[in-house]
């Protein structure tokens, strides 16, 4: 399976943040935004990934990320949305390098505590369709918002006001090679753009899409308060890591007697 990760679009919810670079550049606590969501990617097993990006500032990827290296990486591929079409218009663009093969999507924004390694193995066994990834969330509101009957999930409804359901669906998708052909055939939305949610629609009504809950904390970083979250969430899980890394020293040193 390949892996795209979308870093386009404007970061308008950040500016003046995002006035002179772009958004997935940005630190959460002690990396570069865009770090969090290849390193999910990786974690998973997936080597082989776009970086559809845009604006002003593409090339500063390049410099930053290079061949990836320093996530274990010999290669990444580039790509470049003009404009900002939306999720979906971003994806498109991934056609290409997408070549037949089945992807895992994720949005450059959105930065993960465990693993989809589970789920995306899961994924390589089903026969065909997509799979989304499902969180709990207190203001469902601001998400695209699962609607779920027993084990089925039956349709997304893009930030209801009245949402049918707590589960946000997070910017982790997983499609097979169909998904270039449902992305041609979307008309833009209220807001201009092309919508991910009306992708995985089309999944849900064929009726090959499931879904797995995510483990963990889930956050997107594209407000002022994400952003905060998002960089608070980390700082605290660096600092668990690092009394885990410390603990067996210092219970070693209590029985040595030190
Ligand atoms: O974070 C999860 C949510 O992401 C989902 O629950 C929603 O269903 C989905 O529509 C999306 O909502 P947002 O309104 O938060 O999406 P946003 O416009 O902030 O874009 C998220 C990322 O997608 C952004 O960091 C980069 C990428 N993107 C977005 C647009 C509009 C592109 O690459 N190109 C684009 O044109």
């Amino acid at each position: 399976m390949k892996g795209v990760v979308l870093a386009g679009g404007s970061g308008s919810r950040l500016y003046p943040l995002t006035k002179i670079t772009n958004k997935h550049l940005l630190p959460v606590y002690d990396r570069p935004m865009i770090y969090y969501p290849i390193q999910t990617l990786v974690e998973a097993g997936i080597r082989d990934i776009l970086i559809v990006t845009g604006g002003k500032n593409a090339g500063d990827f390049l410099r930053l990320l290079a061949n990836g290296r320093e996530f274990g990486l010999t290669h990444l591929d580039y790509t470049y949305q003009e404009g900002e079409g939306g999720i979906a218009e971003a994806l498109s663009l991934a056609e290409h390098f997408a070549d037949g093969e089945r992807i895992c999507v994720i949005l450059g924004d959105n930065i993960i505590e465990g693993s989809i390694r589970g789920a995306v193995e899961d994924f390589r066994r089903q026969e065909r369709g997509a799979k989304i990834l499902l969180k709990e969330v207190e203001d469902a509101e601001r998400f695209g918002v699962a609607e779920i009957q027993g084990d089925r999930i039956i349709g997304i409804e893009e930030k209801p006001q009245r949402p049918k359901s707590n589960y946000a669906v997070t910017g982790i998708y997983m499609y097979d090679e169909t998904v270039f052909e449902k992305i041609s055939r979307l008309v833009p939305s209220a807001r201009g753009e092309l919508e991910i949610t009306d992708v995985n629609n089309a999944y849900i009504r064929e009726g090959t899409m499931t879904f797995a809950y995510l483990e963990g904390w889930w956050t997107d970083a594209g407000t002022f308060d994400s952003l905060l979250r998002a960089n608070n969430l980390v700082a605290q899980s660096r600092a668990r890591q690092r009394q885990r890394e410390a603990a067996p020293v210092a219970a070693g040193a209590e029985r040595d007697g030190v």
